[in-house]
């Protein structure tokens, strides 16, 4: 950790931190504790989404809180959370996909296309286009474009139309998924073998272990070492 300390605010209140922290751990240093807003943190969980801004910079930034480190002057706060309701829906029933969406999501309808979801998405996604992919019925372009994905919900929060794009960018990838996208081979054969049972044993095993043995099982497993 560095010893030169820099000003960032948080919430306003100003705060003297290492530079070169992300704003996760500078936050964490100055006594901040994650109970909601934290998950992964390592970028693909999408729970930290944090908006900043610079000094002397009018521009609305957006980040992940875990990886985007700290600039002197930052002026930061976490917006952990957007209200996003999901409409429920049943994959198996759906006959017209485009009518499907604009049924489930009217609010497509009231997109402006002023790119305001693309400016906000950490990951560079440009919601505006998948979401147009999908009504051309371009589901392999929507579901490519979409694929990167966080569900941070920093998109809605800027949304000029109060759409809920990562949302829908969800139902384009199960509709392409299920409907649109070759089965992997793999995927197949390894379902085959579940349904053949030639895993049921080892399950069976497991399910018969003390909890003791099971952590002595997990803290011997293969695993990637850093
Ligand atoms: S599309 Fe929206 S929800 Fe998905 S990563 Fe980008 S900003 Fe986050
Ligand atoms: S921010 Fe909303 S209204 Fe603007 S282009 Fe994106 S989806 Fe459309
Ligand atoms: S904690 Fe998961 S993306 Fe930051």
């Amino acid at each position: 950790m560095s010893d030169q300390l820099i000003p960032i605010y948080v919430m306003g209140k100003r705060y003297d931190v290492p530079e070169g922290l992300t704003i996760m751990t500078a936050m964490e240093w100055i006594g901040y504790k994650f109970i909601r807003g934290c998950g992964c943190r390592g970028g693909f969980c999408g729970a930290c989404g944090t908006a900043y801004r610079l000094a002397g910079d009018y521009k609305l930034r957006f980040g992940l809180a875990c990886q985007a480190l700290v600039q002197p002057n930052m002026h930061l706060t976490q917006i952990p959370f957007y209200p996003n309701p999901k409409t429920p829906y049943n994959i198996e029933d759906i006959k017209d996909p485009v009518e499907t969406l604009l049924t489930l999501f009217p609010e497509i309808k009231k997109c402006v296309g002023c790119g305001a979801c693309a400016k906000a998405c950490p990951e560079g996604l440009r919601p505006i286009d998948y979401i147009a992919a999908a009504l051309r019925g371009d589901w392999k372009t929507a579901a490519e474009l979409s694929f990167d994905c966080l569900m941070c919900g920093l998109c809605a929060s800027r949304c000029t139309g109060e759409l809920v794009p990562h949302n829908i960018a969800l139902f384009i990838r199960r509709y392409y998924s299920k409907y649109v996208r070759p089965m992997p081979a793999n995927l197949l054969a390894r379902t085959k073998e579940i349904r053949d049972g030639k895993f049921d044993n080892g399950v069976k095993k497991l399910a018969n272990m003390s909890e003791e043995q099971l952590k002595k099982l997990y803290d011997q497993r293969d695993f990637e070492k850093i």
